[in-house]
């Protein structure tokens, strides 16, 4: 089965919106088969985007994933990648489809609520960065 890396950015849990945004991700089918809170350093938020390292909006994106706590999953579903980018929608809030995470609760581009893999390929480097193959085969997710 598919699998994606999620992440609920600091606004999420600055707003007490884990639980909904957690409800409405079950809802849509997704399995949650791995989770932990925790807050980045900047080093490790700056390694997590490293891809935008030369974009203007880096070093305030580095600060805001540092800003606070964080909640990392794994969700397991047919086609988990390109359906969770659904279910979030567009980065810009104002962008996104109607009923999407991100246009139900998100205030702006770079406080967007949630992140989600791009590819396959990328889920499984992102899947790693938050969680060892040891955490993964203690959830009996390997
Ligand atoms: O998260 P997503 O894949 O939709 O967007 P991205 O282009 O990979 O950018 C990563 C994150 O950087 C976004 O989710 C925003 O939090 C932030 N960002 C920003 O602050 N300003 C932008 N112009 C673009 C992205
Ligand atoms: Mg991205």
């Amino acid at each position: 089965m598919e699998r994606t890396l999620a992440i609920l950015k600091p606004d999420c849990v600055r707003k007490n919106l884990i639980g909904k945004v957690i409800a409405h991700i079950e809802e849509a089918g997704f399995k949650i088969v791995a989770m932990k809170m925790l807050r980045l350093t900047p080093e490790q938020a700056s390694a997590f985007y490293y891809v935008h390292r030369e974009k203007s909006f880096y070093n305030d994106l580095v600060k805001f994933m540092s800003s606070d706590r964080v909640v990392a999953l794994v969700l397991e579903k047919e086609n988990a990648v390109e359906d969770f980018r659904k279910l979030i929608g567009a980065t810009d809030p104002k962008e996104a489809d109607e009923g999407t995470i991100r246009r139900l609760y998100a205030d702006s581009k770079q406080e967007n609520i949630v992140h989600g893999s791009d590819s396959v390929e990328n889920a499984k480097i992102e899947i790693a960065f938050f969680f060892s193959q040891s955490e993964l085969i203690a959830n009996g997710v390997d």
